[in-house]
């Protein structure tokens, strides 16, 4: 039996749907070929012929090892930063009040539109190094900080040669409603109208669109604006996404529900009927921390809602410059397990499992399963609750995308 590479003496947290916490296995081995995982399971079932078959056999000594932590909602491409809002905001401005005055995301626009594409992706690039080091193998790059075809082509097209550089998967999504440029001069239907007529087909066309994203907010785009863009997304076969009830209780969750979106993020203000629904549409709730402690916000999301309705929840960074300066994954977790309740279990389901299913990779990564990319994270820990207990320690000793070694401590 051939293969490419064997990792046993394992611990496997694989995240599958064993009915044991963790999808534990003790004694665990992982066989890997073609990027893909052959095999995980335990290493007495493990054919001999896999050992004297495999080019690189690797003993780990009990490490543990989980699938590569997927960060499912970033803003990782942007110029400049917005610490002087920060600033100001802890001097008693508000989040809404720097945004209506012209700061905000349109701040970071101005500064992502003077960028070129190196410029920018070199800021990402080093962003991303330090995600690496948390054990991510896959992450999602949103648009929105250029508001115009080109910038926002150029960070998309950034988005994907960071992934092809650094050897991680990326889903590049189309944040089209993000803020109203001004080059709209306030005109939101006439931008919303651009971008449907004109944005959204061309970044669709260039191969940089995976998936649709819109803020709907009362600072941000309302919903007959975020149906006409879903709807030009639905027919263009680009599944959605959407920025919801963060700051009010837009109704958001439900809306996304009824596009069948893939997630509906943020949601601190959702209600029962919202958490009804996502569960119902089978769209993930992904919750960012960092945001919530970043804008000091006390509304904590619905967890109790969502674990009653089944719905699925995913953690992530939301690393961008205004709301969530956040670089590591494994403090989102912390974050999650602190801020909000999550236990150390569902924080890492949060960062695997439920992160695919919100990228709508389910069949490809999240969980450490025969027939999936061999997306593998070894950790120098004692249980799999530490990768939410510690917070500012490194614990990933290395790391593989599609069974490439991708880092190594
Ligand atoms: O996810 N909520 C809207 N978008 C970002 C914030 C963007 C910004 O302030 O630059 C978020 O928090
Ligand atoms: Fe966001």
């Amino acid at each position: 039996m051939h293969a490419d590479r064997l990792l046993l003496d394992c611990r496997l947290a694989t995240m599958a749907k064993t009915g044991v916490p963790y999808g534990t296995m003790e004694h665990g081995a992982v066989l890997i070929d073609g990027g893909r995982i052959l095999y995980a399971g335990p290493q007495a079932e493990l054919p001999q012929s896999a050992i004297s078959g495999s080019n690189i056999v690797e003993r780990l000594d009990g490490r543990w090892v989980t699938p590569g932590l997927i960060d499912c909602h970033t803003h990782l491409i942007f110029a400049g930063n917005r610490v002087e809002e920060f600033e100001a905001r802890l001097n008693g401005a508000s989040y809404e009040a720097i945004a209506r005055g012209g700061g905000g995301i349109l701040s970071t626009v101005r500064a992502t539109r003077a960028a070129g594409i190196d410029d920018l992706a070199a800021g990402a690039e080093m962003r991303l190094a330090r995600m690496i080091r948390d054990g991510l193998t896959t992450i999602e790059i949103k648009s929105g900080y250029g508001l115009d075809a080109e910038s926002e082509m150029r960070m998309l097209s950034a988005a994907r040669l960071l992934g092809r550089k650094a050897g991680v998967r990326v889903h590049a999504t189309y944040l089209g409603l993000h803020a109203v440029p001004p080059d709209y001069a306030g005109d939101r239907r006439a931008y919303v109208a651009q971008v449907i007529s004109n944005f959204l087909p061309r970044v669709v066309e260039a191969g940089l669109c995976d998936s649709a994203d819109a803020f709907l907010e009362t600072i941000a785009f309302d919903e007959t604006d975020v149906r006409a863009f879903f709807d030009a997304a639905r027919a263009r076969n680009i599944p959605v996404r959407l920025h919801a009830d963060q700051l009010t209780n837009g109704h958001g969750a439900k809306l996304a529900a009824a596009y069948g979106a893939l997630s509906a993020d943020h949601l601190e203000h959702c209600d029962a009927e919202g958490a009804a629904a996502l569960a119902h549409a089978g769209t993930v709730a992904v919750l960012l921390p960092g945001a919530f402690v970043h804008l000091g916000e006390t509304q904590k999301p619905p967890v109790a809602l969502f674990r009653q309705h089944n719905v699925a929840i995913a953690i992530a960074t939301d690393c961008n410059p205004g709301t969530s300066p956040l670089l590591s994954p494994l403090a989102a977790m912390n974050l999650a397990c602190c801020c909000f309740g999550l236990t150390p279990e569902e924080a890492l389901a949060g960062m695997t499992v439920h992160a695919a299913c919100a990228l709508g990779l389910s069949a490809v990564t999240g969980t450490l399963e025969a027939g999936k990319d061999a997306d593998i994270a070894v950790w120098e820990i004692e249980s799999p609750a530490e990768l939410s207990y510690w917070a500012g320690v490194l614990p990933c000793r290395r790391s593989y995308a599609r069974g490439k070694p991708l880092y190594t401590a």
